[in-house]
């Protein structure tokens, strides 16, 4: 498949598909990235000569998808809402630090959804793959990962400790989809 990747911060899981590519742990290519801006990740595109697109106007952020041949959009860590002509037109997947439905939703992304999950004192927490619909966090589910964050001492600390199964659990989804392994 070939992939455009969605930022809108530090791109640590862009990293981790990029790696992947490399290491040909799948055979999906990432053909572009697109940000609403500047992000810290697109050094991530600059450092891997991928072409990258700041852009906040759907028509040219489609037309650059046509360009670039894309089959799947793959939002990671990008916070704009998801117009329902990109919906419509192409099959979009969200990485989301949490056991969806729950810590989901208006105002749950990023620390906010730890900062939850930590003050609710949760013993575990996870990572959700879901397909992305017009609703916020919302899409069918691909695939879910829980892990134990009984021993967390802040919300930082479960934020460190989710973004490492993300950066495993983003990665095994493509490879899924590739090979044809996803119902949907
Ligand atoms: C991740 O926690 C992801 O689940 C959420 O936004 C964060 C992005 O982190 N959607 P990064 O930009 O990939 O480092």
């Amino acid at each position: 498949m070939n992939l455009a990747v969605f930022i809108s911060g530090t791109g640590t899981n862009l990293k981790a598909l990029i790696d992947a590519e490399k290491n040909k742990y799948f055979n999906s290519k990432i053909k572009i990235i697109v940000s609403n801006k500047n992000a810290k990740g697109l050094d991530f595109a600059k450092a891997n000569n991928i072409d990258y697109l700041i852009s906040k106007d759907d028509d040219e952020i489609i037309l650059a998808l046509k360009n670039h041949d894309v089959d799947l959009i793959v939002l990671a860590g990008y916070l704009p809402k998801i117009s329902p002509k990109l919906i419509a037109n192409y099959k979009i997947i969200n990485i989301h630090p949490s056991l969806l439905p729950k810590y989901g939703g208006k105002g749950f992304y990023g620390m906010h959804v730890h900062d939850a999950v930590f003050a609710n004192k949760e013993k575990i927490s996870g990572v959700t793959v879901h397909y992305v619909n017009e609703n916020l966090d919302d899409g069918d589910i691909i695939l879910q990962k829980q892990l134990d964050i009984s021993f967390c001492k802040s919300a930082e600390e479960v934020s460190k400790e989710v973004l490492k199964v993300e950066h495993e659990t983003l990665k095994e989804v493509i490879k899924k989809l590739e090979e044809g392994r996803c119902e949907h």
